[in-house]
């Protein structure tokens, strides 16, 4: 099967500073791939990269066959961003704001709605959905900003750290949903520091340290490699190697 993304040899550096030291790694149709690591590894910077909102120092992305270096227009069609942190926009409601950007991807008026709809549907605040942003908690914003990003039903989701300041209730039904997205055809990658959440969500992962993956494979393939109950345990195990 083709793959949707394709990573070659990519780096970043800040100044002096080598954030991402020339990675590799490929996700095919419909996968839950993770990205995971410590705090500072540099899976922000990377998924940066790939959602061409940062120019990388070297290497290649090809999104659906597109290079995002050479044609990053194309490429930005095939995806959909969700940044670690998102601010502004607190005077629009959440349905305000997912008008705003359903607009923001098609002039079709038809699509739009559909994509509002959908939207709602995802992150299903009920009432609360006409309140101002401003007055949502963290989690209710991150749902809000999560149902934007699929709500395209793109080829390939960037989710950076997906389900981060959501209560249990809320991450396992955002994984729900996540899952139920790449069966239906989105293609997902997805970053985070909590290994353990991940292993619920995809099951194939890379494991990134000081800008450089260490290891990647199926969650199964890692955890009987190492002789590790779980992911943590596997990453303390390449630590310690
Ligand atoms: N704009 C920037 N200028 C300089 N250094 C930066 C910049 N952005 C990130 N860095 C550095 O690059 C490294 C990787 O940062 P990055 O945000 O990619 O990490 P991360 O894996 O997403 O971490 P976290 O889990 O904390 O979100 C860190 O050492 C960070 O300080
Ligand atoms: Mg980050």
């Amino acid at each position: 099967m083709a793959n949707i993304l394709e990573v070659k040899n990519l780096r970043k550096n800040y100044g002096n500073f080598e954030a991402v030291k020339g990675i590799d790694f490929e996700i095919g149709q419909n996968e839950i791939f993770a990205l995971i690591g410590p705090n500072g590894a540099g899976k922000s910077t990377t998924l940066k990269m790939i959602g061409t909102i940062l120019q990388p120092t070297g290497g290649e992305i090809y999104i659906d066959g597109v290079s995002v270096i050479k044609n990053p227009d194309e490429a930005r069609k095939k995806i959909s961003y969700l940044p670690e942190e998102v601010g502004a926009y607190k005077n629009l409601t959440g349905r305000g704001y997912l008008k705003l950007m359903a607009g923001l991807y098609t002039d079709n008026k038809k699509l739009q709605i559909e994509f509002v709809e959908r939207a709602i549907e995802i992150c299903n605040l009920k009432k609360r959905i006409d309140d101002k942003l401003g007055a949502y908690s963290k989690g209710m914003v991150r749902k809000v900003m999560l149902a934007r990003a699929l709500m395209s039903e793109p080829k390939l989701a960037i989710l950076d750290e997906a389900t981060s300041g959501l209560d249990v209730i809320n991450a396992i039904e955002i994984r729900n949903i996540i899952i139920d997205y790449a069966k239906r055809g989105t293609t997902v990658l997805v970053s985070s520091h909590n290994m353990l959440e991940i292993e619920y969500l995809s099951n194939k992962i890379g494991i990134i340290d000081q800008g450089k993956i260490v290891e990647n494979g199926t969650v199964g393939e890692l955890k009987s490699k190492y002789k590790a109950n779980n992911l943590e345990e596997v990453f303390l195990k390449i630590k310690i190697k």
